[in-house]
């Protein structure tokens, strides 16, 4: 994971690489650096903790260039030896890294078997690895060109050479990278976001290529050394949806999105006021005889929504996978399969590990994600973007409801004999989403009462409701550290009853009518034997005492909104407990590592 950095021109250099690094906090923030160039020296910055930390620590030094990283350590504790930038041992060149180096031990044992490296870090192996190469090449293309060809893994690089005041390097593969252009001045960042407030025109670094850096100048070139000669693009993202505004945080104004993410992505997926995917995306689909979802994490999750979706829109059947068990334990595959990817950020590792090995068996990728031109978009044969907004909270919510929300545009539209009104039905979920997010006292004070203190809780359902259940443990365990399991209700009396104790806190979600006495079987059950229990409900399976009931809305569409108050619950719980919501501990947005 991790988040790099880097500029050059006449501006305050440190303060742009601190404003960009806060943005990429969401990619690691365990330990964080930066180097600048000053009067023919650079001089790191460097320590275990976050930016504001580094705010303070950073001297004065006046700059026209410098590089900057914050981190989530993968080689090596965090601490000041082991964060970002390293330096080379004769002090030419320092660097920072995103990636992990996978022949870090063989290139060590062939190069530097003789060498006492300062940290534990794969990225010292690299600085040492151009520096061998600069010695024996003279010049650092040259040298770079040949680290390149030799480093295995992936790495996406920021590099400054003390003997050179007018440029950096940066080098791509695997890891994202992208070259901001201005008047003035050039930078790079790992994601657009991390440079928006300076420019919105980028052009974009493939695999295997690295680009010379200058005030005025960009240089691309292939790892051959041939030059590229490649178009910029303009972002469209709006810099005010990388702010809080008036929000303490960003899991919050996220979740109040979700309502005018439901009726963008209604605009946005529309032609002549219906609903509307490309047709070459539709036939793809309607020629599966078998899809397969993979996802990690909350895109999981609705991907387990979305076989509910399709298989009971399309008739097609859908298997759903971890993207990290499916590389390793592939299933028998049907004859025309389809592969859909679900991700956020379009980066996560795991995932695009299984769509390499699907592309290399011949296979046809869908890839449903928020982040235009990411790596599993760019990899897959068709995208389908979630419009969303950038989401910054680690914890994932607006991309949960957007996913399932595109999910079902698209298994409605494969089958032209679905006859419900699904725009319709989409545009009720989004009212009812606004009165939900008006209605947070209800969740707040549910939470108050049910979570201050436990140490774990159990969520319940059965059919949809299971799978929200299972995002719902995921929200609160993330943010709350409260253990939290999601399960089947009727599974509970197989054995996990046996936990059910006083006061023991069971969230009960009710929302189809042919599971409703089932369920309400399961929590009666739990509460004879002491626990504290919690119904949600939709308003036409409600019962007395349910303490959160919502408004109804179609059955296939009922996770879009019993998620909210669950997504609320998870967040008042973190708030009650003065956690760090946006940036829980041991996590980051975007897992680039496998
Ligand atoms: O970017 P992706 O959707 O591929 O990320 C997958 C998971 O890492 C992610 O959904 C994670 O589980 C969430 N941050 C949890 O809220």
């Amino acid at each position: 994971m991790c988040g790099i950095v880097g500029f050059i021109g006449q501006k305050d250099v440190k303060n742009v690489l601190l404003t960009g690094l806060e943005t990429l906090e969401y990619r690691g923030y365990d330990s964080a650096g930066v180097a600048i160039y000053t009067n023919n020296e650079v001089i790191v910055y460097k320590d275990k903790g976050r930016i504001s930390h580094l705010r303070q620590v950073i001297g004065e030094d006046a700059s026209t260039m410098g590089i900057g990283h914050t981190r989530w350590a993968t080689h090596g504790v965090p601490n000041q030896v082991n964060s970002h930038p390293h330096t080379s041992q004769d002090g030419r060149f320092t660097l920072v890294h995103n990636g992990v180096i996978e022949n870090d031990d063989a290139l060590r044992c062939k190069y530097f078997a003789e060498l006492k490296f300062k940290s534990e870090t794969d990225t010292e192996l690299v600085v040492e690895l151009l520096s061998y190469y600069v010695n024996k090449y003279t010049q650092v293309d040259v040298a770079i060109r040949h680290m390149m060809n030799r480093l295995k893994g992936s790495f996406a690089l920021a590099i400054l050479d003390r003997d050179n005041p007018d440029v950096f390097y940066v080098v791509k593969n695997k890891s994202p990278l992208l070259i901001g252009i201005g008047d003035g001045f050039n930078m790079v960042g790992s994601d657009a976001m991390a440079m928006l407030r300076e420019t919105n025109k980028f052009f974009e670094l493939n695999d295997k290529e690295y680009a010379i850096i200058s005030r005025d100048k960009v240089e691309i070139f292939e790892i051959t050394g041939a030059i590229i000669k490649r178009d910029y693009f303009e972002s469209s993202i709006d810099p005010n949806d990388i702010e809080k505004g008036t929000y303490k945080h960003f899991m919050l104004k996220e979740i109040d999105e979700q309502p005018f993410v439901i009726r963008r992505i209604l605009e946005e997926y529309q032609l002549n006021s219906h609903l509307y995917i490309d047709e070459n995306i539709l036939s793809l689909v309607r020629s599966a005889d078998r899809i397969f979802i993979i996802a990690a994490g909350t895109s999981f999750h609705a991907g387990l929504i979305g076989k509910q979706l399709f298989e009971k829109l399309t008739n097609i059947p859908v298997e759903v996978y971890i993207s990290s068990e499916f590389v390793y334990n592939t299933p028998i595959l049907s004859i025309s399969p389809l592969f859909i990817f679900i991700s956020q950020s379009g980066e996560t590792a795991d995932s695009r590990a299984a769509l390499v090995k699907i592309k290399s068996l011949g296979y046809k990728a869908l890839t449903i994600t928020n982040v235009k031109g990411s790596t599993l978009s760019r990899e897959a044969d068709y995208t389908l973007l979630l419009h969303a907004g950038p989401e910054i909270a680690v914890a994932s919510t607006k991309a949960y409801t957007a996913q399932i929300a595109v999910l079902s545009i698209l298994a409605y539209l494969t089958n032209p004999n679905n006859t419900f009104d699904l725009q319709h039905e989409l545009s009720i979920v989004s009212s009812v989403l606004e009165t939900l997010c008006d209605q947070k006292e209800v969740v707040e004070e549910c939470a108050r009462e049910l979570l201050p203190t436990t140490r774990n809780c159990f969520y319940i359902g059965r059919h949809m409701d299971y799978f929200v259940a299972l995002e719902a443990a995921l929200k609160l365990k993330e943010i709350s550290y409260i253990q939290t399991e999601g399960f089947a209700a009727g599974e509970l009396k197989h054995g996990t009853i046996a936990l059910i104790e006083k006061n023991t806190p069971v969230i009960a979600i009710i929302s189809q009518e042919n599971i409703n006495l089932n369920t309400r079987s399961n929590v009666k059950e739990v509460k004879a034997r002491g626990a504290n229990t919690l119904v949600i409900s939709l308003k036409s399976v409600s019962a007395d005492g349910d303490q959160i009931v919502i408004d109804d809305v179609h059955p296939l569409l009922t996770p879009l909104v019993t998620i909210v108050p669950i997504q609320l619950m998870a967040y008042y719980a973190a708030l009650h407990r003065n956690l760090d919501i946006d940036k829980p501990r041991n996590l980051a947005k975007s897992v680039t590592v496998e």
